[in-house]
């Protein structure tokens, strides 16, 4: 990382949460360059429950009634929830940002995506609150590895986001996997000159190697941001295991005794074991894990994410990711025989509707779905590339086309009993993809 100008900094002590909270805030006050914590009793939390309320709750103790948008005073608040960065609720990953808007004059409240509330919650704070008007352009780097929050003097750096987001994150990471812990907060040029100014929200795509952005862009807090003369906020996050889950909560386990599952048995986890150790637990091999996993248990069991997890020091909202987003990849378990119906263009306009819709009836199991027995699970896919042979259907490895609704029955017949002749007018046989 190139040498930058230290303008003030603060060490803090790193601390665990205590059921979802972190009992503290931070609060950067970029005109009297102090770094301070702010408690967060227990009359804050029952009162004042949840981001937002965080949010509102600071911003009273620090504005008064002739605060402006352009205020010193005026705070740009950061929370996440007593759920935030745990990976059992959805929208537990969003932070709330509150600021009093340039275009309302009043409380704004964004709800945006991206991973910095969660690291703000890895990093010992349930929230956090910007303020007071800096001298000089700067970044505030809040680092959870190193228990420090430093704030840089920015005079030469960037001010468009995508740009400074990227030289950002490949600064303060120390490697290509640290980039995944990196979120940095920025505004672009335009805040500078508009009172709708957005913040911008990085989170480093790691399949595409760039930072990509999640935008709160209600009520201009951006222009907030600008007219703080902040460039950034950089949050460097330490990796680490989910802070809190609830299958893990102490009381939830006593009141729902836990039963291993067939997945959960030593002789499985085991063989897991062997198939992490193959790829030598390296967690840039985690998709290789998944497929061999896929292949083997024919879906990926959460027992197996949990152990890749475990082993890669991975973290598990990252495998789910990885599970959900390949359609070759399964959280349930998949049928010996996987059957796609082909509803890309060519086959749509020649009936493929009528021919999933068949499938469904012959096999008693809607699009997704796996039979009882195990035996055939059903899904809609995009071009199989046989067009010209459309509309097309592939049942296990085979590849079947000029299908006709009428057939589905015996097609599955003869997939069963490989010798049978094949349905009149069907292809049946192995087809070169485009
Ligand atoms: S659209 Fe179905 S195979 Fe191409």
């Amino acid at each position: 990382m190139h040498e930058r100008k230290i303008l003030f900094e603060t060490r803090y002590q790193l601390r665990d949460l205590d059921r979802g909270y972190a009992n503290r805030a931070l609060r950067v006050d970029v005109s009297a360059r102090t770094v301070t914590e702010v408690p967060v009793d227990d009359r804050m939390k029952q009162l004042w429950t949840g981001g937002k309320g965080f949010d509102l709750w600071l911003t009273f103790r620090e504005i008064n009634k002739n605060t402006k948008w352009d205020s010193p005073e005026n705070p740009i608040c950061f929370s996440a929830g007593p759920l935030g960065g745990t990976t059992s609720f959805p929208g537990a990953g969003k932070t709330i940002v509150t600021a009093v808007s340039p275009m309302t004059q009043s409380m704004m409240d964004c709800n945006v995506g991206g991973y910095f509330g969660p690291f703000l919650k890895f990093a010992g704070f349930d929230a956090m609150m910007l303020t007071g008007i800096s001298d000089t352009e700067c970044i505030i780097v809040i680092d959870s590895v190193e228990g420090l929050v430093r704030v840089y003097d920015a005079t030469d750096d960037a001010v468009d986001s995508h740009i400074l987001a990227e030289e950002l994150t490949g600064q303060f990471a120390r490697n290509e996997i640290e980039k995944r812990n990196i979120a940095v907060v920025s505004a672009g040029t335009a805040a500078n000159f508009v009172r709708m100014g957005m913040l911008n929200f990085s989170f480093y795509d790691w399949r595409r190697g760039v930072c990509r952005f999640k935008q709160a862009a209600r009520g201009g807090i951006g222009t907030v941001f600008r007219h703080k003369k902040i460039k950034a906020l950089v949050l460097r996050s330490r990796s680490m295991t989910p802070a809190w889950r609830v299958e893990e909560n102490l009381v939830a386990a006593r009141i729902t005794p836990k039963k291993l599952t067939r997945m959960e048995c030593p002789t499985v986890r085991e063989e897991l074991d062997r198939i992490i150790d193959r790829w030598h637990a390296d967690p840039e091999y985690v998709i290789e894990m998944m497929q061999d996993i896929q292949e083997r248990f024919r879906h990926i069991p959460k027992v197996a994410l949990d152990q890749i997890q475990h082993r890669t020091r991975t973290p598990l909202a990252h495998l789910y990711h990885i599970a959900t987003f390949y359609k070759s990849f399964s959280l349930e378990p998949r049928g010996e025989t996987i059957v796609q119906v082909c509803m890309g263009t060519a086959c749509h306009v020649k009936g493929a509707a009528n021919i999933l819709d068949s499938f469904e009836r012959v096999l008693g199991i809607p699009t997704g779905g796996t039979t009882a027995d195990g035996k055939y699970s059903l899904e809609a896919v995009a071009c199989l590339g046989a067009c010209s042979i459309a509309p097309v259907v592939r049942i296990g490895e085979e590849i079947m086309g000029n299908v006709e609704s009428r057939q589905v029955e015996k097609l599955l017949k003869q997939y069963a009993a490989p010798g049978a002749a094949a349905p009149a007018g069907c292809a049946g046989e192995e087809v070169d993809h485009d």
